[in-house]
């Protein structure tokens, strides 16, 4: 004979194991938000980003660039902004990062001392981002660069 029993005990179970879901997900979302941002994947490691294409930028002195990208960290969703330098000779394109290495404050590029000044605390960096005075000891950031063969694109590796 087939007891009434059995289905609500099953019922049950399932219930129970319901239950047990749901009420889990609060604390396993904030985990699965932290992993993903500690795993590789999206958002993590360097993506080459269009800039210019290589003829418009001049040769010989550095001209700054915005470089606005999307960049996906964990859960967020940013929007980037870069102030870079580029500075084409022949084919080739030097990328300098604008944020000085002594406190952040960003470079510009003064032709007549032929160096990048940092307004802030007076630093100075020469054509290829080396420090030259003032409090920075380190050089402005370099991006890898390539070009995109199909239309001449600049690509900055950030
Ligand atoms: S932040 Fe550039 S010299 Fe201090």
């Amino acid at each position: 004979m087939v007891s009434d029993s059995q289905p609500t005990h099953e019922r049950r179970g399932f219930l129970r194991l319901m239950a047990t879901g749901v009420l889990s997900i609060p604390f396993i979302a904030p985990i699965v938000a932290v992993a993903r941002t500690l795993l590789p994947g999206e958002g993590s490691g360097k993506k080459p980003r269009p800039a210019l294409p290589l003829r418009e930028i001049p040769e010989g002195e550095p001209v700054s660039y915005r470089l606005r990208y999307e960049d996906i960290q964990g859960p967020y969703r940013l929007e980037v902004e870069r102030l870079v330098f580029l500075r084409r000779t022949g084919d080739d394109v030097l990328a300098l990062s604008a944020e000085c290495t002594h406190a952040g404050c960003n470079v510009s590029w003064s032709g007549d001392k032929k160096s990048f000044v940092c307004p802030c605390h007076e630093g100075f960096f020469d054509l290829d981002g080396k420090p030259t005075g003032g409090p920075p000891q380190n050089p402005l950031r370099r991006f890898d660069v390539r070009t995109n063969g199909d239309d001449d694109n600049v690509l900055i590796e950030v």
